[in-house]
């Protein structure tokens, strides 16, 4: 069945489920759950008497039934919206000891793309009720932020900036909430320099799958902590997290410049971030068959000479964007100029192809959100986003390039690509992130959005194959790629993605989610009935082995 026929199976089946759930709900009121003879439907029923500071809530669920990926569609039976850490214990430790088969999924802000925050007929946990904007922020000689796990960026960057403070590693876009992005990585252009957002957290405070509240870090309960980061929402729920700041600058100088020839680009994104110094920000997007070159959906970048800018076509031919920044206040201006010039210098792009832009530290990493309300007023924001992000070696990128910016990917009219290399040798190696076994690596990251034609067709399945086609040509052509955001059917699949780490993620998945409740909708592990006396390895082999 392809993937939009499935979609049509689960939508036509989710009405009719919902009208029986709705049938069995109502008579599954608190006094008369002697009715109910499902055993989930007793313990939802129940979830109702508990006593929370915030609430449960069985209608409505409709905005927790999809994600930015808008591909899949499935419903929860509940959602929760905790006022407190202690709600979001109570209800774990409730559904533990229930005999019912319930998963819990932790929602930021719905921003995966296959799927990840949802539960289908299980429990959401709507992670932005928790925030109480109480975000607490520490000046000294190591200046921290305490936030909310249902946080989102943009408020905690709008809050440090107050102080002259600001998180130091980014996404590119800000309306992502911390326990969405800290269960990935975070990665954006300041990650050479940084490492991803995972790598700037000082504790977290978690509820681990067993209903258990627990503060953790480096130095304690430090397995945990490991686990958590970049840990695909398996192991527990952030509720809180301590995220390491510096200083903020006010201006950032936005330099574009484009390369015909890839060893070039690479060559000179490579040379970049091996110098620390040089930018705080460094990404790079490729551009395949397009006449508007210098900007794309995800941001709009005002050139310093847009006449100029203008007469690029790409004419058939793949270009090459760099795209760095560099940061400052007013007063070093002019310092800041001739470093950068100086930079520049030793860069290889096609001459007369350089531009720039000065704009407010926050309109820079607030960028994609000035995209999105156009996007929005034009309707293009809630439509299907089949994206692809993967991470690729240095040994590899250039056959990468070589095949798919030239043979399998022929247009990028459907969205950006992105590409820039990371050098992972200071990232912390003991987090639950599997990133390629070498010290540079690209994240490479296909955008696209499938837009409906007037016709009532729309994009979503050619585009689909197309990912198809790029990760069987990783695969056939043996380099070692892996995926960003990663999603897969299979446990096969999954042991592959993690490697020879897979024994200890799911030895911790056992220790601290034994019943495989959390974050369901990653489709790493099956759920245990919390009667069944199997544990959840030999349940994750069986599986293998069907
Ligand atoms: C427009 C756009 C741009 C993006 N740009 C970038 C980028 O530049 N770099 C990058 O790294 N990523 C990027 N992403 C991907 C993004 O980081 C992830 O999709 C992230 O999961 C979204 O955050 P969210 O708060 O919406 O999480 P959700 O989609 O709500 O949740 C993601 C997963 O985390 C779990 N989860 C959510 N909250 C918690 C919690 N508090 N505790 C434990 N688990 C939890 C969920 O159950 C789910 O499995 C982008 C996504 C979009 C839509
Ligand atoms: C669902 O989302 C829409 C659009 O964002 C919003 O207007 C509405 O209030 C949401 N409904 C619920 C029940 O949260
Ligand atoms: C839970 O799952 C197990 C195994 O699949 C099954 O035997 C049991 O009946 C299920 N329980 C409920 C309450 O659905
Ligand atoms: C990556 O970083 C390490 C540690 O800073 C450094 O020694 C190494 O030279 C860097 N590699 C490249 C290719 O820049
Ligand atoms: C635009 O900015 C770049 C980079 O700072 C500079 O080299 C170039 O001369 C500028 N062009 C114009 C027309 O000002
Ligand atoms: C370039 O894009 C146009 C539409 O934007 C398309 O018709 C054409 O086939 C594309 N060219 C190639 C070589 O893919």
């Amino acid at each position: 069945m392809g993937l939009t026929s499935s979609l049509r199976f689960h939508r036509r089946n989710n009405k009719t489920f919902l009208r029986i759930f709705m049938i069995l709900v109502l008579s599954c009121i608190p006094g008369r759950t002697n009715l109910c003879s499902n055993p989930s439907l007793n313990t939802l029923s129940s979830l109702d008497s508990l006593d929370l500071e915030g609430y449960i809530t069985f209608h409505d669920v409709h905005n927790a039934s999809k994600d930015f990926g808008n591909r899949y569609h499935l419903p929860p039976l509940a959602i929760l919206h905790p006022k407190s850490v202690s709600d979001i214990s109570t209800v774990m430790r409730h559904i533990v000891r229930s005999t019912s088969n319930l998963t819990v999924a932790a929602r930021g802000h719905g921003h995966s793309l296959q799927g990840q925050a949802l539960a289908h007929q299980g429990v959401v946990i709507n992670m932005e009720s928790l925030r109480s904007h109480d975000i607490k922020i520490y000046k000294g000689k190591q200046p921290y932020v305490d936030v909310s796990g249902g946080e989102l960026w943009i408020n905690i960057l709008r809050e440090t900036l107050k102080y002259g403070l600001s998180p130091k590693s980014w996404t590119d876009y800000l309306h992502l909430t911390v326990g969405g992005t800290l269960s990935n990585a975070g990665i954006s252009g300041q990650a050479f320099k940084h490492g991803p957002q995972i790598n700037n957290v000082y504790q977290l405070e978690i509820v681990t799958g067993k209903g258990e509240v627990v503060t953790c870090s480096e130095k304690r309960n430090s397995e945990l902590f490991q686990s958590v980061l970049g840990g695909l929402g398996q192991f527990g729920i952030i509720t809180r997290a301590r995220i390491s700041l510096g200083p903020a600058p006010l201006m950032v100088k936005w330099i574009r410049a484009l390369y015909s020839d890839f060893s070039a680009f690479s060559r000179d994104q490579e040379h970049l971030i091996s110098k620390e110094n040089a930018f705080d920000y460094v990404e790079g997007f490729v551009i395949i068959n397009r006449t508007d070159i210098l900007n794309n959906w995800r941001s709009s970048f005002t050139p310093n000479d847009s006449t100029e800018a203008n007469q690029f076509k790409s004419d058939g031919k793949t270009l090459y964007c760099l795209e760095v920044v560099k940061y400052f206040n007013s007063k070093e201006a002019n310092s800041m100029n001739q470093e950068t010039e100086k930079v520049l210098s030793e860069l290889s792009y096609i001459p007369s192809t350089l531009f720039s832009s000065e704009v407010p530290y926050i309109e820079f990493l607030d960028r994609v959100h000035i995209a999105e309300i156009k996007l929005r007023a034009k309707g293009l924001w809630e439509v299907p986003h089949p994206w692809l992000n993967l991470l690729i070696p240095k040994s590899s990128i250039s056959d990468f390039a070589t095949k798919v910016f030239n043979s399998i990917v022929t247009s990028n009219h459907n969205g950006p690509i992105l590409i820039y290399p990371v050098n992972q040798s200071k990232w912390n190696k003991h987090t639950s992130l599997i990133t390629p076994n070498e010290d540079i690596f690209y994240l490479v990251a296909f955008l696209p959005s499938a837009i409906p034609k007037p016709s009532g067709a729309n994009d979503l399945e050619y585009l689909l194959r197309q990912n198809q086609r790029v990760l069987s040509f990783c695969a056939e052509a043996n380099l070692d790629v892996k995926q960003y955001l990663p999603l897969y059917e299979t446990q096969k699949e999954w042991r592959s993605h993690f490697g020879n780490r897979w024994e200890t993620f799911a030895k911790r998945k056992y220790k601290y989610d034994p019943l495989a409740i959390l974050a369901p909708g990653q489709r790493v592990f099956q759920r245990v009935s919390s009667q069944a006396s199997v544990p959840l390895v030999t349940a994750s082999a069986r599986q293998l082995r069907e």
